[in-house]
């Protein structure tokens, strides 16, 4: 059984203080980051670049970067992510490239590999991939922007997820992004997630997020 992770996303952090984020995420004794990247192509807005996150990696060795990049071409900024210092890169299955191909790339730099759908793809075309990711990332709203309220079939995309990981004897990590709150984290744990994106919830409710989640991790 996957360890339950919790994955602060600092979009919802202050932008003019990223560093001071990530360091409020180390001393809450956590230790993965999700940095989201947005393209204003493949998602309706902008964020960050490969620039903020060397950044980050000088000020925090020895943080777990997890990076999803919601961009239509992603293949093509493997390379200055992986350089950049990230420890885990998660590409979208619905955009036209590469998308087997750009994973074993993932692999090949030596990082974690994940692979991510939108709340309208359906979790069954993920299989043919789910043999070649370290973790699959279920989106709980539509990707763009942080503060949104979770989708309503969260839990039920969540249990399919994990059926079909149990089917195929496999052991990737089910992330899910989007709409985390310290209300709704027990059932979509119990549901099977094991790994937990929040921005809102972590940045602006940290306690009551970290209650919550204590409250399963036993
Ligand atoms: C949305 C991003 C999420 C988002 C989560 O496109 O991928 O990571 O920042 O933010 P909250 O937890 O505020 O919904
Ligand atoms: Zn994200």
């Amino acid at each position: 059984k996957n360890s339950l992770v919790l994955a602060p996303s600092i979009l919802a952090a202050d932008c003019a203080a990223l560093g001071d984020a990530v360091g409020k995420i180390k001393n809450a004794g956590l230790k993965w980051v999700h940095f989201d990247v947005m393209d204003a192509h493949f998602v309706p807005n902008l964020s960050f670049g490969p620039q903020f996150l060397k950044r980050l990696r000088e000020l925090y060795p020895d943080m777990f970067f997890d990076v999803h990049l919601m961009m239509d071409n992603p293949h093509l900024y493997i390379d200055a992510f992986a350089s950049a210092g990230a420890s885990l890169i998660n590409v979208h299955l619905e955009p036209d490239f590469p998308l087997a191909e750009t994973l074993r790339e993932i692999h090949l730099k030596g990082l974690k590999v994940g692979i991510t759908i939108k709340p309208k793809t359906s979790v069954f075309e993920l299989a043919p991939y789910l043999p070649f990711v370290d973790l699959a990332m279920l989106m709980t709203v539509e990707p763009g922007f942080g503060g949104q309220t979770i989708v309503e079939n969260a839990h039920e995309r969540i249990a399919a997820l994990k059926k079909l990981r149990e089917e195929m004897k496999l052991n990737f990590r089910i992330e899910i992004d989007g709409g985390v709150t310290a209300q709704n984290v027990s059932n979509c744990i119990k549901a099977g997630a094991d790994t937990i994106v929040a921005g809102t919830a972590f940045f602006k409710h940290t306690d009551e997020l970290l209650a919550a989640i204590a409250a399963e991790n036993k």
